[in-house]
């Protein structure tokens, strides 16, 4: 009898130990510098500018300003883009673009004439165009990206424009150019073919059949004008509307095998039923989706003739949290799309850049929509600025996630969600840690969400290849709530820099506070 109570108690403990120990065990996050996915195209960490709202006037341009420099460009908010490391910014749509003839848009500003604008029911005066997005990319040190009309405008309009971006001289478009007070060509590299255009809110809307072989065309004949340019075919926008993705992306890919070099996905989320852990994991969907093109991207790529050229990349050309500005009162007009962000906007966003670093051998292009003040990091008044709460994800990440994609081991805690954005991700259960890594000449980055709404999460983050050694940086995006909004002169939702990591040996214990994403960044010796 008294063996057995010693056995039982003992067993109990044990029990207890194994339950304590269960409960207790760290999260642990494996870094392996030999599991390389693919090399981070900075293209990520694009943008977009659209002649929409307060986007190209009022936000980027605003001659007369005190706040804007001799070609009226703001400097204030070329700043703050600047610290954005903005890579490439596409332009000028958008919606806008399918109603948008690039030759009212150039020469004297005096003679441009004024449009009506049926995407965003407004009128446009053209005053800013060609030249001077031109001039303001290479001002900010950015990628010039444009996107031809698909919509209104013809095969001829669109080759046309490329004759005058990018032919050194001798044809009248060249020539035009010249004219115009630009002798050198603008060499632009990236043109994508038509926005949206699977969606019936597209000016000029097309089936899949008749946009692929539109498409097929424009492309052979803008590349014929100039071989080196870079083709962006318009795959899907319209998940979960009435036309079908999978026969739009794989109709495209197939006729475009032999021209394209990527195919543009759009995407934007939101959290109309104000619930949380639904939300965070919006990003999901788009990894899943490019899970599922990527598929039709290699079984094209199988019968394409592409000569020594890359395979067709994915591009998420337009990307963002849009729901509360869409349709109704904000959704045209003058102060079109002003979208407020809150703190756990922020935590998304977080999200799908480390989607797009987890996916960095087939996503080699993003561009977040859009830059100022209509759905954007940053947001204008007449005579200031301030950085949304999405603004510090994409700042921390375009100056830092760059280098190899490793892929991280992830072991820790998973809520499980039903519904759409499960099934839309093929998931059911999603880890509270999202996770990724880059790594860059011995450099090791790592970025971590900490969905939890209450928890820490102790995490032992181990090195399989090497010793983490000297100081490791810490940044952390926090914020009061996650409905806590930033304001002029109020940026609550902001990065800030937590007491340095001392490390040594082949592991370092992190605790990752709940609501938050924190950067870790330091140096592994093999
Ligand atoms: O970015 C706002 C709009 O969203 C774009 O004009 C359009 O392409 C998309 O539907």
């Amino acid at each position: 009898m008294k063996f057995k109570a010693v056995l039982f108690s003992s067993l109990m403990a044990l029990g207890f130990l194994c339950c304590e120990h269960l409960f207790s065990q760290n999260a642990r996050i494996k870094i392996d510098t030999d599991r390389i996915i693919g090399e981070v195209n900075p293209n990520i960490y694009g943008n977009f500018v659209e002649h929409l709202g307060r986007c190209v006037y009022g936000g980027i341009y605003d001659p007369g300003s005190p706040l804007s420099d001799d070609k009226g460009f703001r400097k204030d908010v070329m700043e703050a883009a600047r610290e954005l490391n903005v890579s490439i910014v596409r332009y000028p749509g958008g919606n806008f673009v399918s109603n948008y003839h690039w030759l009212d848009g150039v020469g004297p500003q005096e003679e441009r004439v004024t449009r009506m604008e049926l995407a965003w029911n407004v009128l446009e005066t053209n005053q800013f165009g060609t030249n001077e997005f031109v001039e303001w990319s290479r001002r900010m040190g950015a990628e010039p990206f444009f996107t031809v009309n698909m919509g209104t405008g013809t095969i001829e309009e669109a080759r046309r424009w490329v004759e005058y971006t990018n032919v050194s001289e001798g044809p009248y478009y060249a020539e035009l150019r010249r004219k115009h007070g630009y002798p050198e060509p603008h060499n632009i590299k990236y043109w994508a073919l038509g926005n949206e255009m699977d969606g019936s809110w597209q000016m000029g809307a097309l089936n899949a059949e008749d946009y692929a072989k539109k498409a097929r065309e424009t492309a052979k004949l803008m590349r014929w004008t100039d071989p080196g340019i870079k083709i962006v075919a318009a795959g899907s926008s319209s998940y979960g509307g009435d036309s079908d993705p999978d026969h739009w992306n794989s109709t495209v890919l197939r006729e475009l095998r032999n021209y394209a070099d990527y195919i543009a996905l759009h995407t934007y989320v939101g959290n109309r039923s104000n619930d949380y852990l639904t939300f965070v994991a919006t990003p999901h969907v788009m990894e899943h989706r490019t899970k599922i093109v990527r598929g039709m991207v290699d079984r094209e790529m199988n019968h394409a003739r592409r000569g020594s050229r890359d395979p067709i990349y994915i591009a998420w050309t337009e990307w963002n949290v849009w729901y509360r500005t869409m349709g109704g009162e904000g959704g045209s007009g003058p102060r079109a799309l002003e979208e407020h962000y809150n703190f756990e906007d922020a935590l998304v966003v977080a999200g799908f850049l480390n989607g797009f670093v987890r996916n960095a051998d087939i996503i080699k292009m993003a561009n977040m929509a859009q830059l100022v003040n209509v759905i954007a990091p940053i947001f204008t008044s007449e005579d200031d600025l301030f950085r949304q709460t999405i603004y510090f994800p994409l700042e921390l990440f375009a100056n830092n996630a760059l280098g190899t994609s490793l892929d991280v081991f992830v072991d820790c805690e998973e809520f499980t969600l039903s519904g759409t954005i499960a099934s839309e991700a093929g998931r059911n259960s999603f880890p509270y840690l999202d996770v990724s890594a880059t790594y860059n000449d011995g450099e090791v980055v790592i970025a971590v969400i900490n969905r939890h709404q209450e928890n820490h999460i102790n995490t032992d983050i181990i090195s399989q290849t090497g010793n983490f050694t000297g100081s490791f940086t810490v940044h952390e995006i926090t914020g009061p709530d996650i409905k806590a909004v930033n304001d002029f002169g109020n940026e609550v939702v902001r990065t800030i820099e937590k007491p340095l990591i001392r490390a040594r040996g082949d592991k370092i214990t992190y605790s990752f506070p709940p609501l938050s994403v924190t950067m870790l960044k330091g140096r592994i010796s093999k």
